[in-house]
């Protein structure tokens, strides 16, 4: 719930100037596991001890970015930026959310998937990552090693996807090389399901080579769109996170969310470059039709600007069109009701915790429509380093009903609106009626 600190001015006695300001603090979202450093579920103390002194496991080198929910586990990714990531691809048993707040990470499929060895049979590095309603976990592997200017492809990029119920990779497609380019960086993935399990697309952006791969799983082969509304705005490249400024001017198309079916089988993706203050939308029917890689310019559309400081990297919309994102440069995470139309004046604010959300990582939505939150300082991470006295990563749920109650995101079947809500959003984070 968000407080209301309500300052009203006279002047002349005649006009009223009435500033509401929001003073927000994580209070809607629930903290449910911390952690200062990264740890995993070694068999015993001895292969814990063996790992740290063959430097396969370095414990501060360890960065969860990704989450993931499907029944009782909670998915952590664990990209290998530097040396000692004993295992990009875990979970964390919902079970133990009662017995500690910093579990260790649980590899997933198991300790050999993740274990670096040949490209097939292993992870290299994995970003985010998707569940779908068909039991299944979409795994975009990399097969980076490093980051930025230390980067090594070590293996192809390919997709993995595991059956969830029975734990077993059913599928591994590498990107052909017409789908990639020197450049190429994929952390995001979106999965469309159609008619049914088998209609199902995969939709993979390339921030850095600015493009966006299409995967088809019924036909099992991929191609790649190219856009200028993949690129970066020049003028949003300006980044103030965690104390540290800096600039990722480079940053094209990131965030991908799915609206909820329409007629005949159609959703919209939309997608949001990270150096950017706008998102952008196509229909699944242009993207799921190989022949219109090159005839689709004008199928695409872009949405109003969000307003400065709205850098986004994560987004996920709701079965009924609630998209959700995480506003790095406000510690916060904003919401849109997809049945208003895009821009600041409808962009809510959920929740923000100057010292909770640095950096939420990714955000998704499990099948009980709680939201969940990784916040993980990744700024500070890569350009500072952490501090390992204080709480680095977290993760946070609540239902999404709560979060948007009293927001403008909030669906209108009722209109018994809160007053200020009719009045100007003015994205300082403040109602003002005058
Ligand atoms: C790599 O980039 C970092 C900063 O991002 C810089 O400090 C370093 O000198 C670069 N190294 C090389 C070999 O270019
Ligand atoms: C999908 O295509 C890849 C080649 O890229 C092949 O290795 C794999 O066996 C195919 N899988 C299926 C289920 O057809
Ligand atoms: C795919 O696009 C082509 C070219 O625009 C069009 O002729 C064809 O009908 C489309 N296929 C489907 C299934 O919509």
């Amino acid at each position: 719930m968000q407080r209301r600190q309500i300052y009203i001015y006279y002047s002349f006695g005649v006009l009223l100037l009435i500033f509401v300001k929001n003073v927000v603090c994580t209070i809607q979202l629930k903290e449910v596991f911390s952690w200062s450093t990264l740890d995993y579920a070694y068999a015993n103390k001895y292969e814990r001890d063996y790992a740290i002194a063959t430097r396969q496991f370095i414990p501060e080198n360890n960065l969860p970015v990704g989450i993931e929910i499907w029944k009782d586990k909670v998915f952590v990714t664990v990209p290998r930026w530097r040396e000692g990531i004993p295992s990009t691809l875990n979970y964390i048993p919902l079970q133990q959310i009662e017995a500690t707040k910093t579990p260790p990470l649980t590899p997933y499929p198991n300790w050999n998937a993740n274990t670096l060895g040949n490209c097939e049979s292993s992870l290299r590095t994995v970003y985010r990552i998707k569940a779908d309603s068909c039991d299944r976990l979409w795994v975009l592997d990399t097969g980076t090693l490093g980051i930025g200017n230390t980067t090594q492809n070590s293996c192809p990029y390919a997709l993995n996807v595991f059956d969830l119920k029975t734990n077993e990779r059913i599928r591994r497609y590498q990107l052909r090389p017409e789908d990639i380019n020197p450049n190429t960086f994929i952390a995001n993935i979106a999965v469309d399901l159609g008619r049914n399990c088998e209609d199902t697309f995969a939709y993979m952006s390339d921030e850095l080579g600015y493009g966006l791969i299409v995967y088809s799983w019924q036909d099992n082969i991929s191609w790649r769109f190219s856009h200028g509304y993949f690129m970066p705005d020049p003028l949003a490249g300006d980044f103030n996170i965690g104390g540290l400024n800096f600039q990722w001017s480079e940053e094209g198309i990131f965030g991908l969310s799915l609206s909820p079916l329409r007629s005949n089988f159609e959703r919209i993706l939309y997608f949001s470059p990270l150096a950017s203050y706008r998102a952008f939308g196509v229909s699944t029917n242009v993207l799921r039709n190989s022949s219109r890689t090159g005839d689709s310019y004008h199928d695409f559309f872009v949405l109003p600007k969000r307003g400065p400081n709205s850098h986004i990297t994560a987004q996920v919309m709701s079965e009924d069109g609630i998209q959700l994102f995480n506003l790095i440069d406000r510690n916060a995470i904003g919401c849109w009701n997809s049945a208003t139309v895009y821009g600041a004046t409808n962009i809510g604010i959920v929740d923000k915790d100057d010292i909770g959300l640095i950096f939420p990582s990714d955000i998704k939505i499990d099948n009980h429509r709680n939201v969940w939150i990784m916040s993980d300082r990744m700024s500070n991470f890569l350009l500072a380093g952490l501090d390992h006295g204080d709480i680095n990563f977290r993760i946070f749920v609540a239902p999404l009903n709560d979060l948007i109650r009293n927001s403008i995101c909030e669906p209108k079947t009722h209109q018994n609106l809160n007053y200020f809500q009719t009045n100007l959003f003015d994205f300082n984070n403040r109602y003002v009626i005058i």
